[in-house]
């Protein structure tokens, strides 16, 4: 027997554990196992019942992952290979019941309903979430599930990927008893109590899946719904085809179908950029020479300094992860004002249904705000979040070196500013970082954490410890000015406005950014962000132009007519009073005249030039950053444009996409540009180093990997 399954006796009832850690995935050597293991309880006359059961954290949580990339490369066999084993656990003439703690997802959960009962602990999960990765379920979960469910909640289940929790489960149907105290225990006794019920297998089950005619709207309406909340994603159409199948045709021929839509979502590139994105999450919290043993500091209390739209979002952060808060500003105003939006936030929620009254009335109780820093004594980690001015900052940060425990975090929201110079105004420069959270703070899951040249490492493994306890996502970048994120939204935004200039219309450019899979365009964010933000920095930093270099003429002068975008009604775009965005003639009319009046010369623009001259932007500006050392790795780019500016997770990030259509291509694009259009579209080093050597971002990954080690 496999060393990953283990078989043995309690009484007449026989237990095979899945030991396969950390998740109990279906590594090669786990089927066969459970099926060599099937094969000696149905021979052994002493065994009237199975248990089925995890060993350590978890139930199943699914196929091996890693497996996908060599099955489509063809180093491995194919998943259908454990469609057999489950229907041998099926056809087992002794009840086999499944014991599920932890989560029974995908793979997991299609061998949980292959056995004939289920029980699980309260707050298990089960689910199939596999079109996050791209692909349907493939063994079987699309033909069973609706059986035991019914058909709309497979569907939401396959198609949106979300779990549902144990007591869930039981109400619909899958877990048949839910056990409080020792899950094996607990699944033993009721094994006993069905040894001598005759077998009932999922597969033959039909009671469920409805009739034509119900299903019919049930089926039209999870399309519609797929189409428009899961835009772009081809995996969540082919789940319900595969769930619809399954009330058309006998079981076997429903598996058959089913597989051949898992095969086409698997080997498409969507999948492959979804399984990359998979594991990217896990690897950027991966950090060379920070390893997983750094000590961390622990963090019981927090404190924010300035209560305006960051300070205000952060503090519910804390307040949202059950971490006690103290937000503090210059007077009573501005702190009122600040609460006034917290509140206006939480209240916001409730209404949505996202919290509950009481959970909002139990974190607000954990916001506390104060006008003072001697409240700050005892906090753990401070967040800075006043005003974009460094000698501001500096005045806070050496103020709350005075007040702060040698051992607090001191941490700074700065968008733009140099984290080494504001960690100099303090005594304590290993202690500062910076810690840049995205707009709406509560809202994205970004977390950008800023490594100063001082900042010690206990100070970044506690950090990015924290980013997981937020319910954020941490990626360590350098210090370098707009750090990586902001840095290439820059020359993305400038092709963006240089391509309003050249004659195509903000809607044109917004709609072929939104049409590759952008949460929204580029002007539309600008307006939503506020144009003048991007005003006053430009103002401050008027180093950031060349003499003699192209520059954005369009934004400064929408600016200077009190055009800020959302909040004055007016930029890009006009906006109604529920900041609803329509196409200004007045903005395309101004744009003439200025793009007259400075001599550009106007043509069409195809969609597929837009795309490739913003896109090709972030790209050559991400290859710089990535070779200064400014982001770890390529993927590290590739999670912050997914998480903080709505980069389509199914291309799987700038730089997986440029691997996608290829450097060389890339590569050749950008040496086209450099000549239609100078000096701002050099290509980056390393862009022209990878081509040539007909190697990939992700290969400098590697490569940096083997150096390293
Ligand atoms: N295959 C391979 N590796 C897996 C894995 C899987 N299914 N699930 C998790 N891992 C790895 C992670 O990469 C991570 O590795 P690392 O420590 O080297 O970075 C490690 O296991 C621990 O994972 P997490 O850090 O994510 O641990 P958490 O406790 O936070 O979360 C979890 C556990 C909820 C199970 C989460 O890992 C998860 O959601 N996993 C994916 C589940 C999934 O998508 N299952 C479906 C797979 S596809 C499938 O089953 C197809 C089938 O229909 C045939
Ligand atoms: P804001 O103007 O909304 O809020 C700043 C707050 O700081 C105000 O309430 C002000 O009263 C307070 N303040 C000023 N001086 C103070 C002091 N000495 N002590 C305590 N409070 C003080 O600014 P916003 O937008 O929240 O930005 C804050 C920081 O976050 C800036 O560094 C900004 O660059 C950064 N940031 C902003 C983002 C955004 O989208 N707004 C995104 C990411 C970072």
């Amino acid at each position: 027997m496999s060393e990953l399954v283990r078989l043995t006796k309690q009484d007449d009832v026989a237990i095979i554990t899945i030991d396969n850690p950390p998740v109990n995935a279906l590594s090669p050597g786990v089927p066969e196992g459970i099926a060599e293991a099937i094969e000696l309880v149905e021979k052994d006359n002493g065994v009237v019942a199975v248990v089925m059961i995890g060993a350590g954290r978890t139930f199943v949580a699914g196929a091996d992952i890693k497996e996908f990339g060599k099955m489509t490369s063809g180093q491995s066999a194919r998943v259908d290979g454990f469609k057999p084993i489950l229907l041998r656990i099926e056809d087992c003439r002794k009840p086999v019941v499944m014991a599920i703690h932890g989560t029974a997802f995908g793979g997991g959960l299609e061998l949980a309903m292959a056995g004939h009962y289920r029980v699980a602990v309260p707050g298990a999960q089960v689910g199939q979430p596999e079109v996050k990765l791209g692909i349907i379920p493939g063994a079987a979960g699309t033909q069973r599930l609706p059986r035991l469910v019914g058909v709309a909640q497979a569907i939401a289940m396959c198609a949106e990927g979300s779990p549902i929790k144990a007591e869930e489960a039981a109400a619909t149907g899958i877990v048949d008893r839910i056990v409080q105290g020792d899950l094996l225990a607990g699944a033993i006794v009721f094994a006993k109590e069905v040894a001598s019920n005759p077998v009932r297998k999922t597969r033959e089950r039909t009671d469920r899946l409805g009739t034509p005619e119900e299903n019919e709207s049930i089926f039209a309406a999870a399309r519609e719904n797929a189409r428009k909340r899961q835009r772009g994603l081809l995996a969540p159409l082919a789940a319900i085809d595969a769930v619809e199948v399954a009330t058309k045709l006998p079981f076997e021929e429903g598996c058959l179908a089913e597989n051949d839509l898992f095969t086409r979502c698997l080997f498409s590139d969507q999948s492959k950029a979804l399984i990359h994105v998979f594991f990217g999450e896990r690897e950027v919290s991966k950090i060379p020479d920070v390893p997983k043993e750094t000590p961390v500091i622990p963090v019981n209390g927090a404190a924010v300094v300035g209560a305006g739209t960051m300070g205000g979002g952060i503090a519910m952060v804390f307040a949202n992860a059950g971490i006690p808060v103290l937000l503090k500003d210059t007077d009573q105003a501005a702190l009122n004002r600040g609460f006034a939006s917290i509140q206006k936030n939480y209240a916001n929620s409730v209404k949505r249904g996202r919290f509950t009254q009481q959970f909002v009335d139990e974190r607000l109780k954990l916001i506390q705000p104060t006008l003072s820093y001697e409240d700050f004594t005892d906090t753990d980690i401070v967040i800075e979040a006043v005003f974009e001015s460094m000698t501001l900052k500096k005045e806070v940060f050496a103020e709350l070196d005075r007040v702060c425990k040698p051992s607090a975090i001191l941490a700074s929201n700065t968008s733009t500013l140099n984290i080494d110079e504001i960690a100099a105004s303090t005594s304590r420069p290993q202690f500062v970082i910076g810690t840049h959270f995205f707009s709406p703070a509560n809202v994205m899951r970004l977390l950008e954490l800023v490594r100063g040249e001082s900042t010690g490492k206990e100070v970044i493994a506690t950090c990015m410890q924290l980013s997981r306890r937020i319910g954020k996502i941490g990626v360590l970048v350098g210090n370098c000015f707009g750090f990586a994120g902001n840095r290439m939204f820059q020359p993305y935004r400038r092709e963006a406005q240089f391509l309003v200039e050249e004659g195509a219309s903000v809607e044109t450019v917004d709609r072929a950014l939104y049409d590759f899979g952008m949460a929204m365009g580029p002007l539309a964010t600008a307006d939503l962000a506020g144009l003048d933000v991007g005003w006053r920095i430009r103002k401050e930093h008027p180093d950031l132009y060349k003499p003699g270099v192209r520059r954005p003429i369009v934004e400064d002068r929408l600016c200077e007519l009190g055009r800020f975008g959302q909040k004055t009604g007016a930029g890009w775009y006009k906006y109604d009073e529920n900041r609803r965005a329509t196409p200004d003639p007045e903005v395309a009319e101004l744009v003439r005249k200025w793009t007259a009046e400075a001599g550009i010369t106007q043509r069409q623009l195809a969609p597929e030039e837009i795309v490739e001259r913003c896109i090709y932007a972030l790209v050559n500006e991400g290859a710089r950053i990535l070779e200064e050392g400014y982001a770890l790795r390529a993927v590290d780019i590739d999670i912050i444009y997914l998480n903080g500016y709505g980069f389509p997770a199914y291309r799987g990030g700038p730089m997986w996409y440029a691997d996608t259509v290829g450097l060389k291509k890339v590569y050749e694009r950008v040496c086209e540009l450099r000549q239609q259009h100078g000096v701002l579209w050099e290509p980056a080093p390393l862009l022209k180093r990878l081509s040539e050597e007909g190697k990939s971002f992700a290969d400098f990954h590697r490569q940096q990997d083997a150096s390293s080690a």
